[in-house]
């Protein structure tokens, strides 16, 4: 068995840049740290987003050497028991109403999703993967971090971190570590 799954060849009809293809989402992490030029940059990708009326709503929250366990108590059981390696973990945090009305900003969420993507793939360009979980414990999240509830909701928890060596994962675990595939162009794509 090789150390790594193969994902350079997951999606042989793949037209994308190998970036987004090889991108994945590992559990098999090595317990490392990331650099505070890497995070800046990783982050900064982040910033760089585009959102609806460029309110970008996104609030990023990540685990220092301290808070790293009170961020992995707020993962449920069955993302804590391969998350615990992840170098940083994270919370994605969405300002629920724009900056310039006070409205629900009913795009928050998806603009969320668009910072984390943009960091997702400045991770890969470090070198690192990410892994990003619902499995949270939302409520216990917002109060770790003291989030004003009325004002801002978490939306995910994510990992970042070095991939290991798959003889890591319980087996259970490293059947379910194999690369998953994608629907059709043909499914998702109508040129109309
Ligand atoms: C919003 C979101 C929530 C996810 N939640 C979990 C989770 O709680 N636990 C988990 O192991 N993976 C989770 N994933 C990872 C997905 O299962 C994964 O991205 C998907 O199967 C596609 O696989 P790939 O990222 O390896 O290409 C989540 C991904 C996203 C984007």
């Amino acid at each position: 068995m090789s150390k790594f799954p193969d994902y350079s060849q997951r999606n042989e009809n793949a037209q994308a840049n190998t970036l987004f293809v090889e991108r994945w989402s590992p559990r098999a992490f090595v317990k490392s740290t990331i650099d505070d030029a890497a995070m800046l940059r990783i982050m900064d990708a982040a910033r760089w987003s585009p959102s609806c009326f460029n309110d970008q709503p996104w609030r990023i929250y990540t685990s220092s050497s301290t808070s790293f366990s009170a961020f992995l108590d707020c993962l449920v059981d069955a993302n804590q028991a391969w998350a615990k390696d992840a170098a940083v973990l994270g919370f994605m945090v969405a300002q629920k109403n724009f900056s310039h009305n006070a409205k629900p900003n009913a795009f928050a969420q998806f603009d969320c999703g668009a910072a984390w993507m943009s960091f997702t793939l400045q991770a890969r360009m470090e070198g690192l993967y990410t892994h990003g979980m619902g499995g949270i414990k939302a409520e216990d999240a917002a109060n770790m971090l003291k989030i004003d509830t009325t004002e801002q909701e978490v939306v995910m928890g994510f990992a970042i971190g070095r991939l290991a060596d798959q003889s890591t994962l319980s087996s259970e675990r490293r059947d379910a570590e194999v690369p998953n595939q994608r629907l059709a162009l043909n499914d998702i794509w109508r040129s109309v």
